[in-house]
């Protein structure tokens, strides 16, 4: 493959869900009051559950750490169990012990979005900025709900999901029709600005997005391969993915 990046190819899901684990157990015990930027998704799964472990085991203490998730269906209510905070509490939050005044998710009532988006911009930037961010990637190349699109937006945003993310999503939902139609996201600037990106990316499903990530010219049409311009970006991703 083309452009040099750090990548670790891992044998399968499990090996590259502890090899994330390990980077972000790394940044925590750095940075005791850092501020960590989550993913949703099936992908972060198996991270957070190596997490987990780790607080379980004594070799983690989330106490300081705060943390503003990626993005949130729009609407939605958090009690929802599809919702993007449903699913922290229930795989991260309500089984470590960090702060849950700590852990922000955009709101899926926010009644005046555009606002909210403004606010949740200005509210990690007084907070110092995102330390490590974790980032999926959807088949299509979008990370965050950043879909492919002429111009990506750069602050956080509400944004309308493309037919083939709430087909891959509907899979969560007892039909597609459930699916909302948007989504509050992170844009692109708040990825970039980031101190550190690590990109996941498991199963064949995920191959045409990372081959691109990895070959095809940078282009908003397929957001991920505009991560090539961070300066701190690993990738990991397990055989499926890179080999297809
Ligand atoms: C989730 C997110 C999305 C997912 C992507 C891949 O917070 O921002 O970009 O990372 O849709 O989803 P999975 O991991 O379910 O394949």
């Amino acid at each position: 493959m083309g452009i040099r990046m750090p990548i670790k190819v891992c044998r399968d899901y499990n090996e590259m869900s502890r090899a994330a684990a390990e980077i972000v157990a790394d940044h925590i015990r750095n940075n005791p009051r850092g501020i960590l930027g989550l993913a949703t998704g099936s992908t972060p799964e198996g991270l957070y559950a190596c997490l987990v472990e780790k607080y379980k085991s004594g070799e983690l203490d989330f106490s300081g750490i705060i943390s503003y998730n990626l993005d949130e269906y729009y609407p939605i209510e958090p009690d929802n169990e599809q919702s993007y905070r449903c699913f922290m509490d229930r795989h991260l939050f309500d089984r470590v012990n960090i702060n849950k005044a700590n852990t922000f998710v955009p709101d899926g009532t926010a009644p005046a979005p555009d606002a909210f988006c403004r606010a949740y911009d200005e509210q990690i930037k007084a907070a110092g900025g995102i330390g490590l961010q974790l980032l999926g990637v959807g088949r299509n190349g979008h990370i965050g709900f950043n879909e492919p699109a002429d111009e990506l937006i750069g602050g956080t945003h509400l944004t309308e999901l493309t037919e083939s993310t709430i087909k891959a999503n509907s899979r969560f939902f007892a039909s597609a029709d459930d699916v909302p139609r948007h989504a509050i996201t992170m844009g692109i600037d708040n990825i970039m600005n980031a101190g550190g990106v690590v990109l996941l990316a498991s199963g064949k499903d995920k191959h045409d997005a990372l081959t691109a990530l990895l070959n095809a010219p940078e282009t908003p049409h397929i957001p991920v391969t505009l991560l090539r311009r961070h300066k701190n970006l690993t990738v990991l991703c397990d055989e499926d993915a890179y080999y297809g």
